[in-house]
């Protein structure tokens, strides 16, 4: 590492506690560790990454105040973080500070990266004076999305959202994205989007935004967003791809694993709707009908609590057994990445977060796209109509629908030419990440950018 960052070696990193957002962060804290920096995890109680063998080297930090299961359920994901932050804004403040006071003289705090969801940082860094960095885990298309939508007139988007004719058309300035395709969220009243979103986007005083995405997939969008951002936009992903961080806060079902060994090349549809999504009882019947009509083996990811009023799938009529058992593979939680890699799987039905988009496109495996909300929404749009490596189901699920996406995609040759193209990005993301791409060099930047201070 450079003499002059060898004082200010620790980063603190601050996580959202869920999924989507604790993979990516935990794999930024690995490409910094790498560089030679120490790497504080300050948490919530909830969902709390364990400081097992793979992350030996990290000092992880709990603060109390925090907010639980029920929490989550009654108030849905963007209240409970509203409602998280502002419990444990306190309890991080004095967190912060007692780093600071404790901390050595080669061991000072370089900056506090937080998740752009995590507000609570802003004002103890500010108090504390500390440099603080914008860490976004969705794409830059969707933070530029957010950027848009919290400069419009709240009044008319709240008007124009509603309007059943406008939702097909293309939303101006954010060429492709219709109406349809904002990152607006199932889980709040439309009525508080401008305002979650003027606060998300509220750089406040950071230094910097850091993006898991890269150059090759979204350069037209990073240059607008640049311009829009008054500070530096570091593109430095897919992480997943540069730095290997297992976090998952479920227990993987490793035996899937044994299934895909006997299964074909290419002949297996993976399913998986990450960490939040919801899916009806009738939707969840009609994708195994069209599944078991496809004549496709399928592995399939049933999260518990995914079925709504259900513990798992023991409320789904007794049909949904005999349509899954003959070609399909149930579990609870996948080792998503591994799977995506195994020979056997030729597609993969996603609801689009954009961890498992980058996932998806990191191993050339081509999708078909049913956004539940926010953010993926905008991922669904791009996989079909920027990169084209994706088949999007939207409207009401059919079965004959879900059958012929699933052929599509792998067994007519038009899915033969999705998976070319989701090669070719595959290979550019693995030369971004690489010594002298786009993304390395992004991340060499973020560095050095701390020479200056
Ligand atoms: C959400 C948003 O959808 C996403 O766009 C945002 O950036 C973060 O919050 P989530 O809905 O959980 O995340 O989806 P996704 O971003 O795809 O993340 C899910 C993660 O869980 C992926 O890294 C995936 O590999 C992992 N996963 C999922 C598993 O390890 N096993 C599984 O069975 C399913």
């Amino acid at each position: 590492m450079d003499e002059k960052l060898v004082k200010k070696r620790r980063i603190v990193l601050v996580p959202v506690p869920a999924q989507g957002h604790v993979t990516p962060i935990m794999q930024l804290g690995k490409a910094l560790h790498s560089k030679g920096f120490s790497i504080t995890v300050i948490q919530t109680q909830y969902n709390r990454v364990s400081s097992s063998k793979d992350f030996s080297d990290f000092n992880f930090l709990t603060i109390p105040g925090s907010l639980t299961d029920s929490d989550l359920k009654n108030l849905g994901p963007v209240q409970f973080l509203m409602k998280l932050n502002q419990a444990c804004e306190a309890s991080f403040k004095q967190c912060l500070g007692q780093i600071l006071k404790e901390q050595g003289d080669d061991d000072e705090i370089a900056c506090v990266i937080y998740d752009e969801y995590m507000s609570l940082s802003k004002a103890a860094a500010k108090e504390f004076q500390l440099p603080s960095v914008v860490f976004s885990t969705t794409s830059a298309t969707a933070f530029l999305c957010r950027s848009v939508i919290a400069k419009v007139n709240a009044d008319k988007f709240l008007i124009d959202m509603k309007d059943l004719e406008l939702q097909d058309k293309l939303f101006p300035g954010l060429h492709p994205l219709r109406y349809k395709d904002l990152p607006t969220s199932a889980f709040g009243p439309l009525e508080s989007i401008p305002r979650v979103y003027s606060e998300t986007v509220n750089t406040g005083t950071a230094s910097a935004v850091i993006i898991n995405t890269a150059n090759c997939l979204e350069s037209s969008s990073l240059a607008r967003l640049q311009r829009e951002l008054q500070v530096p936009v570091y593109p430095i992903g897919p992480l997943h791809i540069a730095a290997s961080a297992p976090s998952s806060l479920l227990e993987e079902d490793r035996s899937c694993i044994e299934w895909l060994n006997m299964q074909k090349p290419r002949s297996v549809i993976y399913i998986s709707l990450g960490s939040l999504a919801l899916m009806e009882s009738k939707d969840t019947l009609e994708m195994a009908w069209g599944l078991s009509n496809s004549n496709q083996s399928f592995l399939w990811v049933i999260r518990p609590g995914s079925i709504p009023a259900s513990e798992w799938t023991e409320s789904l009529p007794e049909e949904f057994t005999k349509l899954v058992s003959e070609r399909g593979y149930i579990v609870k939680w996948a080792p998503q990445m591994e799977v995506l890699k195994h020979p056997a799987v030729g597609g993969f039905w996603s609801h689009c977060g954009w961890n498992s988009t980058l996932e998806s496109i990191g191993e050339g495996v081509p999708m078909i796209c049913r956004p539940f909300t926010g953010d993926q929404k905008v991922n669904a749009r791009y996989l079909e109509n920027v990169w084209r490596i994706g088949v999007q189901l939207e409207g009401e699920l059919e079965k004959e629908d879900v059958e012929r996406a699933v052929k599509r995609l792998l067994v007519d040759e038009e899915g033969a030419y999705m998976r070319k193209r989701a090669i070719e990005l595959k290979e550019k993301l693995e030369s971004s990440v690489r010594s002298g791409g786009s993304s390395c060099s992004s991340l060499d930047d973020f560095i050095n950018s701390f020479k200056d201070e």
